[in-house]
């Protein structure tokens, strides 16, 4: 257990929590704040938001330890706060809540859009209230209602707060915590982050020797590509071709050839609903011709919510027996921390990497079949990957399979 002192809704308390507790549970079931609703508890549907030090906050996803002398302010505090309670009234007026579960996070969100933004478009609106979802109203009578508020405060003089006064860049908590608080220090400006982030990269990178390291989850994976295994293993060596086959991926630069193969630096982008992250990383690549099989070992991490990744992935081609396609053996071990941990489930990460080999897959194909003859297009600008569709396309498989297993069942 590790103590933790917070300021909630203006009083200071202190409480004993597990290192796994979060600030969802703590609020409900210590303080009776309830609410600060819970829904999905995976940091997507919105319920759980709260302020912490002032920015909306997933309360769900958020562990109590990481804020150690943060200032909480749930939907209880806000009971007298004068954006809320214009909220309150057009929401009621727009017909903006029917069951209400969802409104205290929406209420929460809406209030930090009328804060900041001077006059967005009914399409700001809806991208900035996008992180909260609704399961019974809809979304017309909600974006009236922020929109009314917003023009009504405009009209009697009240400008928008650019950034809503936020002085603290990081994630939840960060910046508070002294010495010996579990939230790191954040560097100043974004240049100064970036290469913090590398050199944290690269240091992880640099102990990949550790014998001790072990995955966390690991998995295989098959492919087969429709072209010859000269012709593949030739392609996997043009680690840039490579990466722009690779949905979400980009490198910094050109890789840097050394004695043990070659140093990348670049970046990946995931999106799940409405968390955006850009893990920043190194990888190492080594590949050997007499095997035909190469070996790859990453690091990275998304700053903004504070998730680091490690992997180690072999892979090995074979021929097919008509030598016109080659098969490819891939193993995946991982480790993944911080926010993003949660959709590391080697269940659903295994899913999800199907559909992504699938697209990787794809791509590789059409650039073979365009750089047999050495002209192959230059890598395309990388796309996001959004993993929110992917996970809902496994899910949606999953239910399906379901439904299938209980009807032959019946
Ligand atoms: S319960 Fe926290 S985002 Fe859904
Ligand atoms: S009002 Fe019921 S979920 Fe939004």
């Amino acid at each position: 257990m590790s103590m933790v002192n917070l300021t909630v809704n203006g009083r200071q308390l202190s409480a004993d929590v597990e290192p796994r507790t979060n600030l969802a549970d703590l609020l409900r079931e210590t303080h009776n704040l309830t609410g600060t609703h819970i829904g999905c508890e995976h940091g997507v549907c919105g319920a759980c938001t709260i302020l912490v030090d002032g920015i909306p906050t997933r309360s769900c996803i958020t562990f109590a330890v990481t804020c150690e002398k943060a200032e909480i302010t749930t939907i209880e505090g806000l009971d007298e706060d004068e954006i809320s309670a214009e909220l309150r009234a057009a929401f009621q007026r727009e017909h903006g809540l029917q069951c209400g579960y969802c409104t205290p996070g929406m209420i929460v969100s809406a209030r930090d859009v009328v804060l900041r933004m001077e006059a967005p478009s009914e399409h700001e609106i809806r991208v900035a209230m996008s992180g909260n979802l609704c399961r019974c109203t809809g979304y017309v009578g909600i974006v009236r209602a922020v929109e009314s508020v917003i023009a009504d405060r405009r009209t009697r003089g009240i400008a928008a707060v650019p950034d809503g006064d936020r002085k603290r860049l990081g994630p939840a908590g960060s910046g508070n915590a002294g010495p010996t608080g579990v939230a790191a220090p954040v560097p100043s400006t974004a240049r100064a982050v970036g290469s913090a982030v590398a050199q944290v990269a690269r240091a992880a990178n640099a102990a990949r020797l550790d014998a001790d390291w072990k995955p966390q989850a690991s998995f295989r994976q098959s492919f087969t590509v429709s072209h010859p295994i000269d012709e593949v293993w030739a392609f996997f060596g043009r680690i840039e071709d490579v990466a722009a086959c690779l949905p979400g991926a980009s490198l910094a630069g050109p890789p840097q050839d050394g004695p043990d193969g070659s140093h990348v630096d670049g970046q990946i982008r995931v999106k799940v609903g409405p968390i955006a992250a850009e893990f920043q990383g190194v990888a190492d690549v080594s590949r050997d011709d007499t095997t035909l099989s190469g070996t790859i070992i990453g690091s990275g991490r998304d700053r903004r919510s504070n998730s680091a990744t490690r992997g180690l992935i072999r892979y090995a081609l074979r021929p097919d027996e008509s030598a016109a396609a080659t098969h490819v053996d891939v193993d995946v071990g991982y480790t993944l921390t911080g926010m993003l941990a949660q959709f590391g489930r080697s269940g659903l990460v295994q899913d999800v990497a199907n559909r992504l080999t699938a697209a990787f897959v794809r791509n590789l194909e059409a650039r073979l079949a365009h750089g047999a003859n050495g002209d192959a297009p230059a890598p395309a600008k990388a796309e996001e990957l959004n993993a929110l569709s992917l996970i809902t396309a496994v899910v949606v498989a999953r239910f399906k399979r379901l439904l299938a297993a209980l009807s032959g069942r019946a």
